[in-house]
């Protein structure tokens, strides 16, 4: 793990007793001072430090959110541990899917067991399931043993949270609806030491019909590319070569900011930062995916040769229904012009099965669809009803055991589509980016190639974090066995 600490606030020099600062990030950190004067207390009557434990639920998103918590428990004193039974328990939550939500009252149950024999336990939960009311109401009733509750908005204020669930008896509940603040320079604990995501944007105003995420994110916020880059380039002086410029909508980055930019040049930027040696970003939206873009990523040594380019449906009809925006037809031709320009490229996406009104014929249209682009990978989901959303008030919600029979339908070509897709590189030689000891085998190190496919490689520890050329040597599936060279 890794820290970026941002300014060089040192919280020594803070003065605890004095009144909160009211701009930011000065009062955070005045709360991460007061917080580690607790962290110090707590290590004077127990004779060690309290221990923190995070979970992360869903995206990209959420797990750069928990760097940032882990950031601010680290600063302050806490220490990191792999096992649940900790003195601080952060669930950070989705809520995009149902079948997140359930495993989060699930784990719950399990805290509580957890809380009973350790009094001193503090469990929390943020993130974007805390932002519906519903579940809100539920916590309150039926876990009540919850200390601190809080939404996506005012993350950036964890500390300030941390300090007053310290000072407060029962639950501390702080939900925003919306926001307009971005909060720069808080301290970071990076999961990875050489690669990292960064927040380009926030929240979403596409609203696609069967989405939660603009309900529990807010509308789309860019921030300022000179953030962006600094933040780049303190990552790059800190060891990173990877880096993923994260959005529920890259596509549409810029727009809404004070002089305009758009998310081709911001990446033109990102390639000139020195050190830099590999750009990734997610998601991209289909009706905003720019020509600028693809020349931008055509003519790139940067920019990794993968796009993430969610589908959902292959039925013009239901993508209506969607509020998704292009056509069939406009999707095909996109990704035919994408395929044309960067041969090499990975395309992958995202699919809905059993949206409201989704009929077989319209199944096969996306089962088609997976066909004819050769998806180098896609993600199917069962379709999820979310309250609130339109789609969930939609009558000709489809019965499950269609929506299983579908489903697996689609799987098996996804399934045979990436195989084939994978096993064409095989006995090449491509640069991979080495991430990890391989988990089930210590003799192996675990690397990514530019197209985000798996290649396992003879090696050891200190490959990690090093981009390396390998021979493809065997493909299994949806991975190769390989070899340095
Ligand atoms: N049901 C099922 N899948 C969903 N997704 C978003 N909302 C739902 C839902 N209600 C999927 C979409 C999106 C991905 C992140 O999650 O495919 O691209
Ligand atoms: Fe949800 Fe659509 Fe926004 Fe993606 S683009 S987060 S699917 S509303």
């Amino acid at each position: 793990m890794s820290r970026e600490m941002y300014n060089e606030t040192n919280l020594d020099k803070i003065e605890v007793n004095a009144e909160p600062p009211i701009e930011e990030p000065a009062r955070q950190y005045y709360f991460m001072a007061k917080c580690r004067e607790w962290v110090r207390e707590f290590e004077r009557i127990n004779g060690r430090r309290p221990s923190f434990f995070t979970q992360t639920f869903g995206c990209q998103m959420n797990a750069r959110d928990s760097e940032k918590l882990s950031g601010i428990l680290e600063t302050v004193g806490y220490q990191s541990t792999e096992s649940e039974q900790a003195d601080f328990v952060i669930y950070n939550t989705c809520t995009v899917r149902d079948n997140a939500n359930q495993r989060v009252y699930g784990r719950l149950g399990v805290l509580n067991r957890y809380k009973k024999s350790n009094p001193q336990m503090k469990v929390a939960l943020c993130g974007c399931m805390m932002q519906e009311p519903t579940v809100i109401e539920k916590l309150k009733k039926s876990y009540p043993f919850i200390d601190l509750i809080f939404g996506t908005h005012n993350i950036y204020k964890f500390a300030e949270l941390l300090y007053t669930s310290f000072e407060t008896e029962g639950m501390l509940i702080d939900i925003w609806e919306d926001t307009d603040r971005i909060v720069e320079d808080l301290p970071v604990e990076r999961k990875y030491p050489f690669k990292s995501g960064i927040n380009i944007m926030f929240g979403c105003n596409n609203f696609c019909s069967y989405c939660i995420v603009p309900y529990v994110r807010g509308r789309e916020r860019s921030r300022e590319p000179r953030e962006i880059i600094r933040e780049i380039e303190r990552l790059v002086a800190d060891g990173v070569v990877e880096v993923m410029l994260l959005g529920q909508n890259v596509n549409s980055y810029g727009k809404n900011l004070d002089e305009p930019i758009t998310f081709a040049q911001l990446l033109q930027e990102v390639e000139k930062i020195e050190g830099l040696q590999r750009i990734r970003f997610m998601t991209s939206h289909p009706k905003d995916l720019s020509d600028d873009l693809i020349a931008v990523m055509k003519q790139s040594k940067k920019i990794c040769r993968h796009l993430h380019l969610p589908l959902q449906s292959g039925s013009t009809r239901i993508l209506q229904q969607m509020n998704r925006r292009y056509t069939r037809e406009q999707y095909i031709e996109l990704a035919d012009r994408i395929r044309r320009e960067i041969p090499d490229i990975a395309i992958t996406t995202d699919i809905i099965v059993g949206f409201p009104g989704e009929t077989p014929e319209d199944l096969e249209e996306t089962i088609d669809m997976v066909r004819r682009v050769k998806y180098d990978n896609a993600f199917t989901f069962i379709y999820s009803k979310r309250t609130g959303t339109p789609a969930a008030a939609m009558e000709n919600q489809v019965p499950a055991e269609q929506v299983k029979e579908g489903f697996d339908r689609l799987l098996k070509v996804v399934q045979d589509t990436a195989r084939e897709q994978v096993a064409k590189y095989q006995g090449r030689v491509m640069e991979a980016l080495i991430e990890e000891v391989n988990e089930s085998d210590a003799s192996l190190v675990t690397g990514r190639l530019s197209n985000n496919t798996i290649v396992h490689v003879p090696g050891d520890a200190s490959l990690i974090g090093k981009i390396v050329p390998v021979s493809l040597d065997e493909c299994h599936g949806f991975y190769y066995i390989g070899h340095c060279v």
